[in-house]
């Protein structure tokens, strides 16, 4: 059998839209998962935690304060209240009563965009358990459309446990900025067999430690093809970019 060649860029399944493709349009809305697919993305990465009332929402932060028209930490708010909050605090006008997503609707409209998903549990310290978040998540992506691919990231590795206790057919992924000197133990104890690493913190001898092991690694948040071009040929797995037209045109 012929040896492949070594890759020289992401191919299209490997370029993921940071919170939807968030340099065009209000991040983790569905204007921007939307955007997404308009530029030819088929994974978005999105962030899910839970309001007061335990309803699971897309949103980075534990406040509404940065991407709203409207403040309030997420432990003070429940479904009922979302009717009134717009996600347009980041861009211009046109973005006007684009709403802040519950996880449902997302997954609703990711069925239609034939988009797939990078789901980022965010654990915060106003959930009432682990346990209550990640149950919430998993019921949801239980009731996806049967063509959105899933995978699960977070910082938090007890959240990636638990995720494999409930369903072990999840891929899972462990973020990290900067990589710790434990990581293959981390990974192991998950179980994971992927690493979403801080773009800044790739090194040529990790790439190749991680193909050695058989471990993935997809490099965040970069936007600059040029600070990755040495990274694809030893291995690198894919990208998370708030702008995937740079990687798909
Ligand atoms: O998935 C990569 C990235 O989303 C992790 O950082 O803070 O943007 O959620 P953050
Ligand atoms: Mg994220």
């Amino acid at each position: 059998m012929p040896k492949s060649e070594p890759r020289c860029e992401p191919g299209r399944s490997e370029v993921q839209a940071h919170r939807g493709a968030s340099a065009v349009a209000p991040e983790n809305t569905i204007a921007a998962f939307r955007a997404a697919a308009g530029q030819g993305a088929e994974w978005i990465e999105l962030d899910v935690a839970l309001l007061g009332d335990g309803t699971a929402v897309v949103i980075h932060d534990v406040s509404v304060d940065r991407c709203s028209s409207s403040t309030g930490k997420l432990s003070d708010l429940t479904a009922s209240d979302l009717q009134k909050i717009d996600a347009d605090a980041l861009f211009d006008a046109r973005f006007k009563g684009e709403p802040l997503p519950t996880l449902a609707e997302v997954l609703s409209a990711l069925g239609e965009l034939g988009l797939n998903a990078n789901v980022e549990i965010k654990q915060h310290p106003h959930h009432k358990s682990l346990d209550q978040l990640v149950k919430t998540v998993d019921e949801h992506l239980k009731a996806r459309a049967p063509q959105t691919k899933i995978m699960i990231s977070s910082f938090d590795a007890a959240a990636l446990r638990r995720m494999h206790e409930i369903d072990p057919s999840y891929e899972l992924a462990m973020l990290w900025s900067r990589l710790p000197d434990d990581w293959s133990d981390v990974l192991q104890s998950i179980p994971a067999r992927t690493v979403h690493l801080g773009y800044k913190s790739l090194s040529i001898g990790f790439l190749e430690e991680a193909a050695h092991r058989g471990i993935k690694v997809r490099a965040w948040t970069c936007n600059d093809p040029k600070l990755l071009a040495s990274f694809w040929p030893v291995g690198l797995t894919g990208v998370i970019t708030d702008d995937p037209s740079v990687y798909l045109s």
